[in-house]
């Protein structure tokens, strides 16, 4: 971890930096949910996933990114517990002073707020904290679970991004999202957890949202 990372909570979510001693509770997490996340994980073009987690080096790379101040990588805990993961990429200064975000988090912990409030832990942190100008999230339009962690927050639909990153197994649309800091008028998290969000409006969409990926009803 380096002083980069933020340890920042709210109520029982904590968002810290990662550490390479997170390695064999992460690789517990995705072992046990690899069900519930392998549909919507990043894919290499031409390779098939090995189904084998070398988490250690997964959290290396994170934390070199982190070093060079181009990616936070960050765990999620709830009640202390590892739940999850947020990495902020693409982190850049100057003229774009942007950022990225992904996450997830571990099924049994699904459904409690918890990867919402941690978006909006970190969006405040880069944008308040940090002094970026933007922060982005792109999600499938499959993915109502996804879409509604920005859609709470209030996160403004920027478009469709045609065949954007591999998916599970191939090239995907993704509904993409922004914030800039001139939108925000108080911290994200306050926005939120006031109720002063304004209600998402989704006839701005340009495809069907939601429906099983794979078209085998798992969900
Ligand atoms: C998307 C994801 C991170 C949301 O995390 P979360 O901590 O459950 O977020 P929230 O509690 O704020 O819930 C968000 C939405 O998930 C859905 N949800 C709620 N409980 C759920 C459950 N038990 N199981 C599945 N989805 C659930 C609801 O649509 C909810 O929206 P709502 O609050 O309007 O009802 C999580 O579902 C996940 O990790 N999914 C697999 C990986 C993934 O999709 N990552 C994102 C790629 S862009």
């Amino acid at each position: 971890m380096f002083d980069s990372a933020p340890r920042l909570s709210y109520g029982a979510v904590t968002v810290r930096g990662i550490r390479l001693r997170d390695a064999r509770a992460l690789e517990t997490e995705l072992r046990v949910n690899r069900p519930w996340l392998e549909r919507w994980e990043a894919t290499l073009p031409g390779t098939r996933p090995s189904g084998r987690f070398d988490t250690r080096s997964s959290i290396r790379s994170l934390l070199e990114a982190d070093r060079q101040g181009t990616g936070l990588a960050l765990a999620i805990e709830v009640d202390g517990e590892f739940a999850g993961q947020l990495n902020v990429a693409n982190i850049s200064g100057g003229a774009l002073s942007s950022s990225t975000l992904g996450y997830w988090i571990a099924r049994r912990f699904a459904g409690r707020g918890a990867t919402t409030t941690a978006v909006a832990l970190v969006t405040d942190h880069l944008m308040l904290g940090m002094g970026l100008h933007r922060v982005e999230v792109c999600i499938r339009p499959e993915n109502l679970a996804s879409l509604r962690v920005v859609e709470k927050l209030g996160f403004r639909y920027e478009g469709c991004r045609r065949r954007y990153i591999h998916i599970d197994g191939d090239w995907r649309d993704h509904l993409c999202f922004a914030l800039v800091r001139e939108e925000l008028a108080e911290p994200l998290l306050d926005r939120w957890v006031g109720g002063r969000v304004p209600p998402f409006d989704r006839s701005v969409y340009p495809v069907a949202v939601g429906g099983d990926p794979r078209g085998d009803g798992q969900g």
